[in-house]
């Protein structure tokens, strides 16, 4: 196998086929499946639960005095709880008749699995050792795994980003495959990418209400970071480290532009599983680069605006979204809606869901880390002063552009898997890719990138949706083949992500 190719490979593999869905979707074996918690054995655990911005403390039941912000240098503890809480707290319990219960979190997974564990590195603080932690969400702490100063050897990893050396607070996402894989089997790698673009757009979103400049990095030294870590290679992997100085940093493009070593010399058993193949052969391998360095600089995020120019242009207008009270509370209300009523609604709700969806507080677009290649086109279903049909959308201009009218209800059923969900939709949200075009500057690891992006900006759509009481979801399944044909794509063009938005069930707008 061309291990050159393992991303291109590994998506045509777990492409989802009618006619292969028996071998594709097992048999759920309830008794393999994996916690979605990691226990550390360790002395010190912090409790963050005082800080928690409730009345109630959703692991005991018992009322949370409220403590009095503390003194703390750079940042307070108060303020740390609160981050991580709103990046991937338990922020709800779902009981089940027969007495299980499943504690939701802040972000959206793909079916309710929680593939993505959290650290936080510290140094130079008031309210912390310095050291690793992990944040354990089942009752909001942080367990201290490592004592000491690592930022020498964050630095050195990340290629020296800009953002490390002025931070003194890392957020490390890492993913335990397992846990999707149990399953979704080899997709399930696409949706540990995508869950993990859904925390990241939290934690970029709320880090501003604390002070936090956010700069999430996606290109470092894997194994060593791992090691750094503890991780069991093969069984677990960094996916993004954030940084988060308290002012702004300036980060030289050129320096991060194109990947720093070769993917390709890395050894990927062809025994291993799909699944990690892809992880291993997207995997940076080494901090000096002995192959020929890429000097290409990846196409403009502008060519984005060019596409289907001569189409029909349609000026999306609407309010933006009024923050106003805080982005936490709708972390808070955000759950995935399970069932929409096929009502439309206005024009202008979705270019605020849009223009939310693509302006990021930290840049100046929400495409953190392949920032050219995404590309998003919308399906509309029920939107009140927009014809139905399938249309592109050019996220600078604002502008969507109608490829072609027509009513695709029936086809945006079927491609979801059959899913009410798409079929009832006001309208759905598709991110696409070029794949081999990011390959070219990105190689392997385009594929994380694209779908960690998709993830986020699934995030934002997320919270602005919920913030103007309407319904939404991700959709992480459907066959990719027949979504590219309604889009009238080309193969090349892989399907990365959906985003279903609509009235939701239940819920009566004021
Ligand atoms: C990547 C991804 C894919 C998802 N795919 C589907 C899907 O195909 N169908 C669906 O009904 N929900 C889907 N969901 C929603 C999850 O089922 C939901 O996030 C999970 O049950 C947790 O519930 P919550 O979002 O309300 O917290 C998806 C979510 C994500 C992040």
């Amino acid at each position: 196998m061309d291990q050159k190719q393992i991303a291109a490979i590994y998506h045509q593999e777990t492409k989802y086929y009618e006619t292969k869905m028996a071998d594709q979707q097992k048999p759920l074996n309830w008794d393999a499946q994996p916690s979605p918690f990691k226990a550390y054995h360790t002395e010190k655990k912090i409790d963050l639960s005082p800080y928690l911005p409730l009345r109630t403390n959703p692991f005991t039941g018992k009322p949370i005095e409220p403590v009095p912000e503390e003194k703390g240098y750079p940042f307070t503890l108060g303020a740390l709880s609160r981050l991580l809480y709103f990046t991937n707290g338990v922020t709800g319990i779902l009981q089940y008749p027969n007495g299980e219960s499943l504690a939701m979190r802040a972000a959206p997974t793909a079916g309710g699995l929680y593939p993505v564990e959290i650290y936080v590195a510290v140094r130079n603080n008031s309210v912390l050792e310095d050291g690793i932690y992990n944040f354990q969400s089942n009752d909001h702490s942080l367990a201290l795994a490592w004592e000491g100063d690592f930022w020498t050897e964050f630095e050195k990893y990340c290629f020296d980003h800009e953002a490390i050396a002025s931070s003194k607070l890392l957020v490390i996402t890492t993913a335990v495959f397992q846990r999707s894989a149990w399953r979704y089997h080899e997709r399930a790698y696409r949706r540990i990418l995508l869950d993990t673009g859904h925390i990241l757009g939290n934690l970029v979103t709320y880090a501003t209400e604390e002070g936090f400049y956010s700069y999430p990095i996606g290109e470092f030294v894997d194994h060593l970071l791992n090691r750094l870590l503890f991780l069991e290679e093969g069984l677990e992997g960094i996916l993004s480290v954030v940084a988060l100085p308290q002012t702004p940093v300036h980060v030289d493009p050129a320096h991060h532009q194109a990947p720093h070593c070769s993917q390709a010399e890395i050894e990927v058993s062809g025994l291993d599983p799909l699944l990690l193949q892809l992880h291993k052969g997207s995997s940076i391998q080494q901090l000096i680069d002995e192959s020929p360095r890429k000097t290409q600089t990846p196409p403009s995020p502008d060519a984005l605006e060019k596409k289907y120019a001569l189409k029909e242009n349609i000026l999306l207008t609407g309010e933006p979204i009024d923050w106003a009270g805080g982005v936490g509370q709708t972390i808070l209300l955000r759950r995935s809606t399970r069932a929409f009523t096929g009502e439309s609604f206005s024009r202008e709700e979705l270019a605020s869901i849009l223009e939310y969806g693509y302006a990021s507080p930290s840049s100046s677009r929400s495409l953190l880390f392949a920032p050219s290649f995404l590309e998003t086109y919308v399906l509309v279903q029920h939107i009140d002063g927009l014809e139905k049909g399938v249309y592109y959308y050019a996220p600078v201009t604002r502008e969507l552009r109608l490829i072609y009218a027509g009513d695709f209800e029936n086809q945006s059923w079927h491609f979801c898997l059959g899913q009410e969900l798409a079929r009832d939709a006001a309208a759905l949200v598709i991110h696409t890719s070029h794949l081999e075009n990011a390959m070219k500057y990105y190689g392997n690891r385009a594929y994380r990138y694209l779908h960690m992006d998709a993830g986020h900006i699934g995030e934002r759509l997320n919270l602005s949706a919920i913030k103007l009481e309407l319904g939404v979801s991700g959709i992480g399944g459907f066959y990719d083949d027949e979504v590219n044909a309604l889009l009238g794509l080309p193969l090349e063009q892989i399907i990365i992500y959906i985003t279903t938005l609509g009235q939701p069930h239940g819920l009566h707008r004021s």
